[in-house]
Order: structure tokens, then C-alpha cells, then sequence
């Protein structure tokens, strides 16, 4: 059985991964996860709450910058890293806290893979790298436009990857995740944020005219291709965009929003956000080819299971 080490597995993407892996049957999987405040623990430790009683599951309560914490884990095989401060916005109010985590915690994880001979390493990178690059969809080797500090400490994320790869012959795997979402999604990210509003009949915050646009991909096509790049192999340093190849208005996300839970949104607009990119969009074809990647959901589905996940955790969790 391989072990494979999810680092930020209590997250979004990480427990939904987690389930999936652990499904398979085919899995040891380990989670280390500080439960960072940058939204309520509650909503993490419902995540993994049915995970506890797996066998093959086990959980480090830590820090991936703490290499004790990190010690406590031994016979790992993988490593998908996934553990991150997220959020643009908010990378602007604290860019050191940011870069600490997300660049710091990178290399001292990837310290951890050398000195554990751990060979296989795939990193969450983001569509942000591509920052204010107008040329869409975005393709791997688009050139890179951050304008945040979130999005610059995934690009060096990636470039720690690469030097780690040729230094010591760990196969690096970037993948550039596209606005996911689904069961479990972060509080702050557009969909959970507009359904809360909906819910208690809130005004929605929209930022802009409701033109920027966003690749939404479900938790589950994502999870996919993590999935399948546990047995890349043909090259030791690669960078694939998962993303769903559909990009969306905010204004025609909002109109789905209200026809999944039958009611209106209240709109409260706002200036564009400094940070925010105008549009996301992704070309896949790389990830199609390399890790038969085909993301299938429809934006629709993507709601409806979404809306069943959130009436559940909200009744739950008042
Ligand atoms: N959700 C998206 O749309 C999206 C898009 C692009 C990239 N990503 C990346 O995917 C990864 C997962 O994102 P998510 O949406 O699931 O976020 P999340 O915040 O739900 O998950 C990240 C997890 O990492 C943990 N963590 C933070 N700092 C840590 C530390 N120092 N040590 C140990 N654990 C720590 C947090 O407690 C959290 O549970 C992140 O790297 C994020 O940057 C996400």
C-alpha cells in the first residue's frame, strides 16, 4: 500500500482528495494539517469527521514549517502539497505571512521529501501565476503576470519545485488548480459566500459590473487529476493547468446561484478588488494528454451537489 502524505488534508481540496484516495483502498494516507484560522476549525473538522474511523487514515495535527511536526511522519511515498495561506485578497494585507507559509513551508516540505527520499512531489499551484496575462485560455508556458503576493508565492512555489527536481531528483508536479468548488468549499470563495447570502437573504457583494469571468472546476474533476498525477512519470519537472475549460461571467454564476436554490440575490456592488484578474480560462490539453484528465461536471451539477453539502453543514453546524 502506498503512503501518500496530503499536506493541508482537513482543507477544501485536501479532504475531498482524501476521501478519494482512501476509497480507492488502495492508500495509506496521512494529513497534516495546522487548522489555520483563516476560517473556522468547524468547518474542517467536519470535513474529515468520517475519516477517523478508516484504519488507513491517520492525522497530524501540525505545522508544515515545523520540520518536528513534520518528523512525526515517516514511510511516505508521495507528497501532494496542498497546505497554503489562500486567498488573494487577503495576501495584501499580510504578504508576509503569506510568503512565509506558502514559499518557506514549501521548501522546508521539500527538504523533508530529500531527506525522507521521497520521490514523488505534486504541488497546488494556482491559475493566479497567470495574474494579468490577457491572452486566454492560458496555456503552461504562458508568461507569468502575478499581482498578488498569494499568486507570486505560488510562482515561486513552482520554481522551488523545479530546482529541488534537478538538485535532487525529485519528480515535481505543479498543478495549477482553476477556481474550484464543491463540498466543503472555502467560506470566503464566491459560490459558498453568494449561497450564505442567498440563504439569509443578505446582499452579495459583487465587485466589478459582473463581467469578470472565472474557470470554475468541480472539486471532484480536480481531485481526478490529483489523482492520476500519483503515477505521472515521464518527466521529473512538469507544470499542468486543471482547470475546466469554461469560463463563466460573474453575472451568469450569480443567475445559476439563485436558479440552484430558488430564490433572488440581493446585489451589492462594489469597485473591482485590487488583486482580482479579469478573467480565468484554462486550455487543458496537457492535462488531457498527460493525466487523461476530462472534467465532466457541469456547472449545474457542480451547484446542486454543493447546495445539498451546504443545507447539510449549515443545520449541522448553526
Ligand atoms: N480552492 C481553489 O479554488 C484553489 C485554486 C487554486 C489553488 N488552490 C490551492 O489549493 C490548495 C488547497 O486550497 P483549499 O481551497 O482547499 O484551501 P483550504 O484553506 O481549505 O486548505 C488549506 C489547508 O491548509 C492548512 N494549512 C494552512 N497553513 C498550514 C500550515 N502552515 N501547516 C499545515 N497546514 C496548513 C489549512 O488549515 C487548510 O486546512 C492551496 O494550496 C490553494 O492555494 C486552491
Amino acid at each position: 500500500m502506498k503512503h501518500i502524505l496530503v499536506t493541508g488534508g482537513a482543507g477544501f481540496i485536501g479532504s475531498n482528495l482524501t476521501q478519494t484516495l482512501l476509497l480507492t483502498g488502495k492508500y495509506k494516507v496521512t494529513c497534516i494539517d495546522n487548522f489555520d484560522d483563516f476560517y473556522p476549525a468547524a468547518q474542517k473538522n467536519w470535513n474529515i469527521k468520517d475519516f477517523h474511523q478508516n484504519p488507513h487514515f491517520s492525522l497530524v495535527h501540525g505545522d508544515i514549517r515545523n520540520p518536528e511536526d513534520l518528523n512525526k511522519i515517516q514511510g511516505v511515498d508521495t507528497i501532494i502539497h496542498l497546505a497554503a495561506k489562500a486567498g488573494v485578497r487577503p495576501s495584501i494585507e499580510s504578504p508576509d505571512l503569506y510568503l512565509d507559509v506558502n514559499i518557506n513551508g514549501t521548501r522546508i516540505l521539500l527538504d523533508y521529501a530529500r531527506e525522507n527520499d521521497i520521490k514523488q512531489f505534486l504541488f497546488a499551484s494556482s491559475s493566479s501565476v497567470y495574474g494579468v496575462n490577457e491572452n486566454v485560455p492560458w496555456i503552461e508556458e504562458d508568461p507569468l503576470l502575478p499581482i498578488s503576493p498569494y499568486a507570486a508565492s505560488k510562482v515561486a512555489g513552482e520554481m522551488l519545485g523545479h530546482v529541488y527536481s534537478h538538485l535532487y531528483g525529485i519528480r515535481f508536479i505543479a498543478l495549477r488548480f482553476f477556481t474550484v468548488y464543491g463540498p466543503g468549499q472555502r467560506p470566503d470563495l464566491a459560490i459558498h459566500k453568494f449561497f450564505r447570502a442567498i440563504a439569509n437573504e443578505q446582499p452579495i457583494p459583487v465587485y466589478g459590473d459582473g463581467t469578470t469571468s472565472r474557470d470554475y472546476t468541480f472539486v471532484d474533476d480536480t481531485v481526478k487529476g490529483i489523482a492520476a498525477a500519483l503515477d505521472y512519470t515521464r518527466s521529473d519537472f512538469e507544470i499542468i493547468n486543471l482547470g475546466n475549460h469554461r469560463t463563466i461571467t460573474l453575472a451568469n454564476l450569480i443567475e445559476a446561484v439563485e436558479d440552484t436554490c430558488g430564490k433572488k440575490a440581493i446585489i451589492d456592488r462594489h469597485a473591482e478588488q485590487p488583486g482580482d484578474v479579469s478573467q480565468t480560462y484554462a486550455e487543458i490539453s496537457k492535462a488531457q494528454e498527460y493525466l487523461g484528465y476530462d472534467p465532466s461536471t457541469s456547472l449545474e451539477e457542480g451547484l446542486d451537489v454543493f447546495y445539498n453539502w451546504f443545507k447539510e453543514f449549515y443545520s449541522a453546524n448553526a
